[in-house]
């Protein structure tokens, strides 16, 4: 379909849920949708669980966060029991300013503005569905109009409960255009739009010494006092704020600390008392969530100045750390290049991974636990099994340090030095190895690296390195057999077929003569010494793997080449011993004979089409892991 159909059916859409009727048509509406009649904080929730919920190892993932946030899952699944859901219960949290506190880059206008781009398309289904009085330039609540000595009957009919007062200028057109014959008020549904200023409003501080009230409340329109007469009519008062026009909706309010006070004291009687002051009117209720942001530091500052004591008991202090996991890390990596100008760039596999591996580093502190490193702990955040360790471990390890995400190398960074060693260097393909070096040449610009902290950094930047020898090793040796699985594989079905004669004491038969041999003791050692097993602790292991094998069969399940850790690490290095001086003469002769190009050739091309290279970043693998087998 092309975008001009697209566009035309966009309209038509829009134009099929428009709505407009009287306001007693409305109430009809209401017995059948009663829903539609919720709160800015009720509709915000709603959109958010509608889109659905999963859990994963005991912490919920909501669906609507996770196609753009990564690694959050705990932090959001805060954000909405300890904030979202009893706002929209309207308990007392929706009357503070929920204010997202936590380290630069780390997703707080990105939550931000997938709430706002939510929003307005949750107010185009049925379920978020939203109606106004027409004509209304803050698009206020049409049970605004059902006067307060109604209002408990009102409840008694329908089950809703109504909050605020009709506003000064839709109670002048009630007598003015309607005659006071309320059933009349024209009521239409409307769709959420921050380009529209329609529900969604951003505010952000300027010069305090020039920025305007008006900004967030609206002002007078000159141009028309004339005609109305007077300051206080309603019709000479433009009710165009930010906080006037996201009004049901949401609004966004960036480096709320940096605002001057006067702002933040209109915010918090908004909050606290769902109304506002405007012009000469008098107050003016309004229904929408606040939510701010700042970092750390300023909070501290703010927190710190007994002159804000006031303010700070009125604010829900949400954090939004940085993410701990090195492949979510890689995803937000994979995200921020794709809707970057250099999207068309090869990345070599792992160039992302290594780069994660650094920028999770800086962000954690060391374990207090002596039987774990560094490392090991950034393993275990992100899920890898760890042989001896469980996730009640990690668990330990998460509540050693109640600050970690909260400090650390930020994404941009990262994608920052990424993108500059593509322009500077006009590469057409970029490795680990790059950007492991530019990520190190940045360090001397970063503006807040002190020199102890570098240090620790290129400590880092060494051990991502470290880990990415060994990952660049692997992929190699992997790409020199056929068929590195099938090979694995049928290396483990021997020996499995091996060990069970062995303890069965039974003898096994040749396939090509079918005459009867014993056990092959010595590929059975040849594999278990790759992991260590000593000749004494042999029968031990053997038992233990067929007791493996008899437990999955039990439960019905294949026992396979990835059902023992240790096993599988057996089986590899078996198959790297056998093929380690191939992989070493071969990647690292000057002058190949004409075998050794033609497996050269074979290597680049399994490279290519199973591992994700281009034909430049293969034979940069094969440079790189042959001097490193060199060493
Ligand atoms: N956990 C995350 N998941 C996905 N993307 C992330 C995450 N953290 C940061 N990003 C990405 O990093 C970039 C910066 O994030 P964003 O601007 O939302 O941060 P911020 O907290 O508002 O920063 P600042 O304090 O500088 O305003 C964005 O492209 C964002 O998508
Ligand atoms: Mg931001």
């Amino acid at each position: 379909m092309d975008i001009l159909r697209k566009l035309t059916n966009y309209r038509e859409e829009e134009e099929k849920l428009r709505w407009e009727g009287t306001f007693r048509d409305y109430l009809d509406l209401l017995k059948e949708k009663p829903w539609v009649a919720q709160s800015a904080h009720s509709r915000v929730y709603n959109m958010i669980k509608d889109a659905g919920v999963e859990e994963v190892d005991g912490v919920k993932k909501y669906r609507f966060f996770s196609h753009q946030l990564f690694g959050l899952e705990e932090a959001l699944e805060k954000l909405v029991e300890e904030y979202f859901h009893p706002a929209a219960k309207r308990l007392d949290v929706r009357k503070r300013i929920l204010l997202l506190m936590g380290p630069v880059s780390g997703g707080k206008s990105t939550l931000v503005t997938m709430l706002k781009r939510g929003l307005e398309a949750y107010s185009r289904t049925e379920q978020g569905a939203v109606f106004a009085i027409k004509g209304c330039p803050m698009h206020e609540d049409p049970l605004h109009l059902i006067p307060q000595h109604l209002r408990s009957d009102f409840y008694e009919e329908y089950g809703i409960r109504i909050e605020g007062n009709l506003s000064p200028l839709n109670m002048l057109r009630l007598e003015e255009e309607y005659g006071g014959r309320i059933e009349d008020v024209l009521v239409e549904r409307i769709f959420f739009s921050e380009d529209k200023r329609t529900g969604i409003g951003t505010f952000s501080p300027s010069d305090p010494k020039s920025q305007d009230i008006a900004d967030l409340t609206g002002s007078i329109d000159f141009s028309t006092i004339a005609e109305y007469g007077s300051e206080s009519d309603p019709r000479a008062y433009r009710f165009d704020g930010e906080l006037n026009k996201a009004n049901r909706g949401i609004m966004e309010f960036q480096e709320m600390l940096k605002c001057d006070e006067k702002f933040l004291w209109h915010l918090l009687s908004l909050t606290q008392e769902g109304n506002f002051k405007a012009g000469r009117f008098a107050l003016i209720s309004a229904d929408e969530l606040i939510i701010a942001h700042t970092n750390e530091t300023e909070y501290r500052s703010f927190i710190a100045n007994k002159k804000n004591e006031a303010l700070h008991s009125r604010i829900i202090v949400m954090p939004v750390p940085y993410n701990l996991r090195v492949t979510e890390e890689e995803k937000i990596y994979e995200k921020m290049i794709r809707e970057s100008d250099v999207a068309d760039i090869h990345i070599a596999p792992h160039t992302l991974k290594v780069a994660a591996m650094f920028t999770i580093l800086t962000r954690l502190r060391e374990p207090k636990r002596a039987d774990i490193d560094l490392l090991k702990k950034m393993r275990l955040y992100d899920g890898m099994a760890v042989e001896g360790y469980n996730s009640q471990d990690v668990k330990e390890l998460k509540n050693e340090y109640q600050d970690e995400g909260m400090f650390g190398i930020d994404p941009r960074y990262v994608i920052n030095r990424i993108s500059s060693t593509i322009i500077k260097k006009e590469m057409k393909s970029i490795n680990a190895l790059d950007v492991l070096l530019s990520l190190k040449e940045g360090l001397d610009q970063h503006p807040s690296i002190t020199p102890e902290l570098k240090e620790k950094y290129l400590n880092f930047i060494s051990l991502a390195r470290k880990e990415y020898d060994e990952i660049a090793k692997k992929e190699v040796q992997k790409a020199f057999v056929y068929s590195y699985e099938e090979s694995a594989k049928t290396l483990m079905d021997n020996y499995l077929d091996n060990v069970e004669a062995f303890c069965n004491k039974v003898k096994l038969h040749d396939p090509l003569t079918g005459e009867e041999i014993n056990p092959d003791e010595k590929l059975m050692r040849s594999i278990e010494e790759q992991i260590g097993i000593s000749e004494n602790a042999k029968k031990a292991f053997r038992e233990e793997i067929l007791i493996r094998i008899s437990a999955y069969a039990r439960k019905g399940k294949r026992f396979d080449y990835n059902s023992h850790d240790r096993l599988r690490e057996a089986i590899q290095k078996k198959l790297f011993a056998d093929l380690k001086d191939v992989v070493k003469i071969t990647t690292s002769t000057k002058t190949p004979d004409e075998q050794q190009l033609k497996k050269i050739n074979e290597v680049v091309a399994r490279l290519i089409d199973d591992y994700g290279y281009n034909s430049t970043s293969a034979n940069e693998l094969l440079r790189y892991v042959g001097s490193l087998l060199n060493r």
